[in-house]
């Protein structure tokens, strides 16, 4: 199919009739015989993506914690609830868009931060920024992204981007972050709190595979100057703590190979694009040992979050968010937002499906700050019914994954184009011509 027509960024119209002009240009390309290259149905997009993707990166961006319970339970959670028609309403002129964060956005979807996406396509983060910007979604870019923010922001200038904190042991290194954040133009900070420790992720234990141990997704650490430093004293002070701890690292082509690709990544702290070079210098494995030192601290408390408001003067929304008690908690300390999130099941087995929990967080929020929801959402009709609970808005993570790896930016943006164009086509079926009238009454307990 064509390329999909770009709509003007942050435009709150920008997504008025994007259901038919959907539907046409799928269907029309059909008189052809040309089929969608990214499926449009969740489990089919899921398996064109595992064709599209090594094992590892497949691994990597569709596995959970455990026996992935939580992310079976995540899904599952939308079929307890059942949209609630109401024709005969006059639902000609709908729109979707929302207010957040002191600006109208065009639709109530926001992009969730993933990280590593070099792993489903080379151009990664700023693939899936320009395919956001297009339909005026905001994209939330990883602390673990594998672009600098600054090249993001650049490919990208206009749009609205949130910046994602993984709360780093070294506090100089979490205050550069934010600062970088603030200069390159960022709405929001959003500080995520369910990752001080690593799931336990079965899928990547089970083919040896974390990505930032071969120096992918540290890019934000390996550009930032406090981190740099970070590496270049390691080097000085303790100049064997540059190569790994023991168990010793067995010497095969493929430690080779890892070897080199640490090596390129090593550019940004060398300052040197000479592969020799930078295989010859201590830095770039120094590099990754350094960032797996300082990614997070279990020890982090509620006192500590203080300390943010200090290092940025940009609204601060806490992500990972599944107690109402916690919801609360946030408000009391002054947040600006919630982010109601299990980390799509990857960080505990068994764990609350975040939609289970999404109407309690709502009532007692009542409205005072905004709602971003996510986990399980795989359709239209999912962030329809999440909205309907009391989010305010709704993030989508491993689908825009798939259509990454499946179709690079032009599949990000189809992804999301469908997912907007069903939630479209929901609302007015379900009788409703904007967001602001859909509440409890609009569903069903099933
Ligand atoms: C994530 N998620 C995540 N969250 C975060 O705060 N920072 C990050 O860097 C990442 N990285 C990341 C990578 C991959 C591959 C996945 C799948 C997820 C969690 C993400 O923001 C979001 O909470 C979940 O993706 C939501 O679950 P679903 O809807 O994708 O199942």
């Amino acid at each position: 199919m064509g390329p999909v027509a770009p709509v003007a960024p942050d435009d709150p119209a920008a997504a008025r009739g994007v259901s038919r002009r959907t539907q046409s240009e799928i269907y029309r390309a059909g008189i052809s015989g040309t089929r969608p290259r990214v499926p449009v149905d969740a489990v089919d997009l899921e398996r064109a993506a595992e064709k599209a993707l090594s094992a590892e990166a497949f691994a990597y961006i569709a596995g959970g914690a455990g026996a992935e319970r939580t992310m079976r339970a995540n899904t599952a959670a939308f079929d307890r609830w059942q949209v609630w028609p109401r024709p005969l309403r006059d639902v000609s002129a709908r729109d979707l868009s929302i207010d957040l964060l002191g600006r109208r956005r065009p639709t109530p979807l926001l992009l969730a931060p993933l990280g590593v996406m070099e792993m489903a396509h080379g151009e990664a983060d700023l693939a899936v920024a320009r395919a956001a910007a297009s339909l005026g979604i905001p994209y939330t870019l990883s602390n673990q992204a594998s672009f600098p923010m600054e090249q993001v922001a650049a490919a990208t200038s206009t749009a609205s981007r949130l910046f994602q904190l993984y709360w780093s042991a070294s506090d100089e290194l979490n205050a550069s972050l934010l600062r970088r954040a603030e200069a390159s133009g960022c709405d929001a900070i959003v500080v995520t709190l369910d990752t001080h420790l690593l799931g336990w992720r079965t899928r990547d234990l089970d083919l040896a595979y974390l990505p930032f141990t071969r120096g992918l997704g540290i890019a934000q650490y390996t550009s930032d100057p406090v981190f740099q430093q970070l590496v270049r004293e390691r080097v000085r002070t303790a100049p064997d703590a540059a190569a790994p701890a023991a168990p010793a690292v067995r010497l095969t082509p493929k430690t080779v190979a890892a070897g080199v690709k640490i090596a390129r990544k090593g550019a940004a702290v060398t300052g040197s694009r000479s592969v020799r070079d930078n295989l010859r210098s201590p830095l770039p494995r120094a590099a990754v040992e350094t960032f797996l030192d300082v990614f997070s601290t279990p020890a982090l408390t509620w006192e500590d979050l203080a300390r943010a408001r200090e290092w940025t003067t940009l609204p601060i929304i806490l992500k990972g968010i599944v107690h109402p008690d916690d919801a609360i908690r946030a408000l009391d300390v002054g947040m600006d937002g919630i982010w109601i999130s299990n980390h799509g099941g990857r960080q505990i087995d068994q764990s609350v499906p975040t939609l289970a929990v999404l109407p309690t967080i709502a009532d007692r929020v009542a409205g005072r700050v905004p709602i971003v929801f996510d986990s399980g959402v795989r359709q239209g009709s999912d962030a329809f019914i999440a909205l309907a609970l009391g989010a305010t808005a709704v993030a989508i993570g491993r689908p825009y994954a798939y259509g990454l790896g499946i179709a690079g930016e032009e599949g990000v943006r189809e992804v999301l184009r469908n997912l907007l164009a069903e939630l479209d086509i929901t609302l007015g079926l379900a009788g409703h011509a904007t967001f602001a009238e859909v509440g409890r009454d609009a569903l069903r307990a099933a």
